[in-house]
């Protein structure tokens, strides 16, 4: 599965999935990822946050690409409503375990759609007391947006379509595929 190729279209949970990233490109973009983020930050002294449940895969492949970091934490937000369109309403389900008041962060998200979430969770982080929030998602849906957001990296640019797999579900599936695809049926 690693091996298939964007157009290329394939069953899983009995749906069929047209690749739209392929695993060989996602690798390939997030050593570009970690070449550009490397400068931006301090990562020895960053405390780098990942947003549940979406980002743990990209985070797990970013990461290690990195330096060192100074530690890891998890926060999981929801916006409210099932399906594929994003209510607006954002709360959070859990918070970090570390203080985060005077730290450098880094937020690693899945992707910016509307980009309330993202921006939810900035907000949050900054409210604790955090230095500064930088946010970085591995897709971005820049048609979506409804509220604005600064991005330090995102991986891949994509349209409207909604997108499954590399840590994206749809009611909990999928997400442990290793390449980006388009839900067609
Ligand atoms: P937001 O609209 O930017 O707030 O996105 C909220 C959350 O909805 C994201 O963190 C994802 O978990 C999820 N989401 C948004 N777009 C997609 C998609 O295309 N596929 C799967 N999940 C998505
Ligand atoms: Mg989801």
């Amino acid at each position: 599965m690693e091996r298939a190729q964007a157009g290329e279209i394939i069953a899983a949970h009995g749906a069929d999935l047209r690749v739209l990233i392929g695993g060989h490109d996602i690798e390939r973009r997030l050593d570009e990822m970690a070449a550009e983020l490397e400068p931006l930050v301090d990562w020895r002294e960053a405390f780098v946050v990942v947003a549940l449940k979406g980002a743990v895969i990209f985070a797990a492949d970013l990461l290690r690409r990195l330096p060192p970091v100074d530690s890891v934490d998890f926060v999981q937000a929801r916006s409210y409503g099932a399906g594929t369109t994003s209510s607006g309403h954002v709360r959070l389900l859990r918070d970090t375990e570390l203080p985060v008041d005077g730290r450098s962060v880094v937020l690693l998200d899945d992707i910016a759609d509307t980009g309330l979430t993202s921006s939810f969770l900035r907000d949050h982080l900054l409210s604790r007391g955090a230095d500064g929030v930088r946010v970085v998602t591995m897709l971005d849906k820049p048609a979506r947006r409804r509220v604005p957001l600064d991005l330090l990296a995102t991986g891949f640019e994509i349209g409207d379509d909604f997108v499954v797999g590399y840590g994206l579900d749809y009611g909990e599936r999928f997400r442990t595929l290793p390449f980006v695809a388009v839900l067609t049926g």
